[in-house]
């Protein structure tokens, strides 16, 4: 793929608005009288958080995780690393990850075994969106946006080489090898 290819609208902003709004209702309705922590994956997540918690009316605290699975291309290494960690303990808490795709399985999967050691009050997984056609590890997801179709999603946060995060819709590139 060279960086003039075109991405195609896979779901508008609009789509995206009403969907976040969405799962904010279902997060609020199940955590309600509870101070929830919201952990992020960077980078893609981020976009996707910052329009979560401000639809949440909950006193709920965020951190961030860096994890490296992909470096610079299209297809998982299948290693993942922690590249930057919590910066605060998440014994006895109410835990809530926030993803922006999951794919494999890979990430969230490492993720979760990784946060579950640490022994949270208890522990669920937000996906923006499931591409359920390319997955290898089972993964439960508590609350899911869109699942898509197994085309390279970029947009909303999510890239493609790190290009494309800026885009205000989520979208489809075609990737030619
Ligand atoms: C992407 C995405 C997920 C992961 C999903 O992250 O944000 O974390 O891959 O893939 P998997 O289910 O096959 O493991 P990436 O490593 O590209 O980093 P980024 O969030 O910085 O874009």
């Amino acid at each position: 793929m060279n960086s003039q290819s075109k991405p195609h609208i896979l779901f508008t902003r609009e789509e995206v608005e009403a969907t976040v709004k969405k799962l904010a209702a279902e997060i609020g309705k199940d955590y309600q009288g509870k101070c929830p922590l919201l952990i992020g994956i960077l980078k893609g997540s981020f976009v996707f958080m910052a329009d979560l918690i401000r639809l949440l009316d909950l006193p709920l605290e965020v951190e961030f995780i860096t994890l490296s699975s992909y470096g610079k291309g299209k297809e998982s290494s299948g290693k993942i690393r922690v590249v930057k960690g919590l910066r605060a303990p998440i014994k006895g808490r109410d835990v809530l990850v926030i993803e922006d795709i999951v794919d494999t399985g890979l990430t969230i999967s490492f993720l979760l075994d990784y946060l579950r050691k640490k022994k949270p009050a208890s522990l669920k997984l937000c996906a923006l969106t499931d591409k359920p056609s390319r997955r290898q590890i089972p993964v439960t997801i508590d609350y899911l946006g869109f699942t898509v179709p197994n085309k390279f999603i970029v947009g909303y946060g999510i890239d493609w080489d790190e290009k494309f995060r800026y885009l205000p819709d989520i979208c489809f590139v075609e990737v030619e090898d």
